[in-house]
């Protein structure tokens, strides 16, 4: 559960506003309040190729296609200069929601709109068809997005031809939950770039996103990135790149906020990252590089904007040490599933801005000190599967505004402390499975009123459950199985308390 919402931090964070500023360029022949006919006439053909059960494109009636729902018209000119065709509820992998969306197809007339400034496909299902080559015909396009969309095959160099280009998104990857696993597997259709040349034709490119695409022949990937200055946000989350060079003579892409080279084969931090020092967000994930944290801490010290810093999934060894709270920008640091080890009552203490901070499986021993309570932001911390052992110290209780906790699989005794549960009102998640806490659940355990998960399984807690467990009207999961607890649960009494039942 907790990896999968990892990931989902992943894709939400970075998102850059997007503004689509009119410019009056063209002498169009618009008619009155109606939209120009033969652009009418291919939208209509368009439509009949998407997948749409009635709801989305229903507005798609009468004269004034300039009112139709995802069309947008130059105020002057009247031309067609926006089309979002996004398939906003399709079919959720993860949280198996929303609609299967059927296969579509790009239907060539939008080739004819050749005055789009502005052009969404994504998560339509065009059912592994390859992204149709005039696109790049469109050369006043700014946004295009054709992400999460099931496209497959060779990205078309013709995309080059877009030099008006801001925001380019081809990510693919169709992320779903390996129930057995836990883990979040993506399906392998993929797209293909054999060289990026053509992308060196977008010289004010802004946003790039091929996550997904398979990189692996793309040797020079890098030169052709350093050529453009004005790059806000580029994400290759796994795209085979074919090694991350450790020298570059100079870097150009300084203005660059977002990095996204998560599962890549990546030996190092290089050097020339650290140039970029308006990074907020680094991605790195399951890269499987090697090295101390320390030296890694050390080295990202000077990038001293991130907020953002996922490391999870990599082969760091070593402790932590109190100069990685030295960069007191960051809010989100993930450094889960590494072979980070030491003494827990010596990584924690300086205050911190933190408000995540994931260190699950790695083999951190001793106790967790009473300075855990300075990371005071925190709201979520997750520190299970390692070797932690002493009780939970009081001091937490100075973390209020904390959301999840997760203590699994430790060595932790001790009794629960009220302090904790009387201060942290907002927790909605609490797991301190498979330790050796004991004594009686907290009555305040019963007043978190947003608690959604509560597991206390394999642990030695004895007592009874009071019948208030029925004012949690958000619990999803309670788990209290493998203790000493004895009663019954009033079930009576959960029902009544739920609204509207
Ligand atoms: C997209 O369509 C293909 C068939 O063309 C199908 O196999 C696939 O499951 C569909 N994708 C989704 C998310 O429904
Ligand atoms: C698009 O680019 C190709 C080269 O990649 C070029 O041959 C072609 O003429 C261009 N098309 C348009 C419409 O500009
Ligand atoms: C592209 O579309 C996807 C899915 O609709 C969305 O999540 C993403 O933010 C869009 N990309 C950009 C650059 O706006
Ligand atoms: C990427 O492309 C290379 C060369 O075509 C191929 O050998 C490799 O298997 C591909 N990787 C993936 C993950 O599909
Ligand atoms: C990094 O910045 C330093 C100082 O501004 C500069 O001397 C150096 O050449 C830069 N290195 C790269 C790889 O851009
Ligand atoms: C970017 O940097 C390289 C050296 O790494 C340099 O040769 C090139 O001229 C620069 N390009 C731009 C567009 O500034
Ligand atoms: C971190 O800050 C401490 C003082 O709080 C300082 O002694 C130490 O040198 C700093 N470490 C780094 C790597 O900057
Ligand atoms: C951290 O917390 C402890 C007690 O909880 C306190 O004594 C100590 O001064 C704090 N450290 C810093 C650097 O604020
Ligand atoms: C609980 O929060 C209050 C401030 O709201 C603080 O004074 C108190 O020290 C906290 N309790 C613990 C155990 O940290
Ligand atoms: C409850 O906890 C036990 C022991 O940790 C575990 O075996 C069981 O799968 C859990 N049940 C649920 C529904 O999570
Ligand atoms: C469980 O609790 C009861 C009293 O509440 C006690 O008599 C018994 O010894 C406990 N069993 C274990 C295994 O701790």
């Amino acid at each position: 559960m907790q990896r999968l919402m990892l990931i989902g931090f992943l894709l939400c964070i970075g998102v850059i506003p997007f503004c689509l500023c009119p410019g009056g360029e063209d002498h169009g022949s618009k008619v009155g309040g109606s939209c120009i006919e033969h652009e009418r006439r291919a939208l209509l053909a368009i439509r009949a190729d998407i997948f749409d059960p009635g709801e989305w494109l229903s507005s798609w009636t009468g004269q004034d296609c300039c009112q139709w729902r995802g069309v947008g018209c130059d105020d002057t000119t009247g031309h067609v200069v926006k089309l979002d065709l996004k398939y906003p509820s399709a079919y959720d992998l993860i949280y198996g929601t929303g609609e299967i969306p059927e296969p579509s197809k790009v239907n060539p007339s939008i080739s004819s709109l050749i005055h789009l400034r502005y052009l969404d496909l994504s998560m339509n299902n065009f059912s592994c068809a390859p992204i149709p080559q005039f696109i790049g015909s469109l050369m006043h396009l700014e946004y295009l997005n054709l992400s999460m969309a099931w496209f497959n095959g060779p990205i078309p160099r013709q995309i080059g031809n877009l030099s008006s280009l801001r925001y380019l998104d081809l990510r693919g990857g169709y992320p779903f939950l390996d129930k057995w696993s836990g883990y979040v597997e993506y399906y392998p259709i993929t797209l293909r770039v054999n060289d990026l040349e053509w992308l060196s034709r977008i010289t004010s490119l802004q946003y790039l996103d091929l996550s997904f695409a398979n990189l692996s022949m793309a040797s020079n990937w890098l030169d052709e990135i350093n050529m453009h200055t004005s790059l806000l946000a580029l994400k290759l989350f796994y795209t085979g790149l074919p090694g991350i060079p450790s020298t570059l003579q100079h870097v150009n892409f300084t203005s660059l906020t977002v990095l996204d080279l998560s599962y890549n084969a990546i030996s190092a931090v290089p050097h020339w990252l650290l140039n970029i020092s308006s990074l907020v967000q680094l991605d790195l994930q399951g890269c499987l590089f090697h090295g101390r944290l320390s030296t890694v801490a050390d080295r990202l010290g000077n990038l001293n904007h991130l907020k953002h810093l996922d490391l999870c999934r990599n082969k760091i060894t070593g402790g932590i040490s109190q100069s990685l709270w030295n960069n007191t920008h960051l809010e989100y640091l993930d450094l889960s599933e590494n072979q980070i080890s030491g003494h827990a009552a010596k990584m924690f203490g300086n205050p911190s801005q933190l408000r995540l901070l994931a260190l699950f499986g790695n083999q951190i021993s001793g106790e967790i000190s009473e300075n855990m309570g300075n990371h005071s932001h925190l709201e979520a911390l997750y520190l299970s599967e390692n070797r932690i052992s002493g009780e939970i110290p009081k001091g937490m209780g100075n973390i209020l505004n904390l959301e999840e906790l997760d203590l699994s699989d430790n060595q932790i005794k001790g009794c629960i402390p009220e302090e904790i549960l009387r201060n942290s009102s907002q927790l909605r998640h609490l797991s301190l499975r498979s330790n050796q806490i004991s004594g009686e659940i907290p009555k305040s355990m019963w007043n978190l009123l947003n608690l959604e998960q509560l597991d206390l399984s394999s642990n030695h807690v004895r007592g009874g459950i009071p019948e208030t467990v029925g004012n949690l009207v958000h619990l999803q999961l309670l788990n209290l199985s493998f203790n000493n607890i004895t009663g019954q649960i009033q079930y009576q009494k959960v029902w009544a308390s739920y609204p509207n039942s």
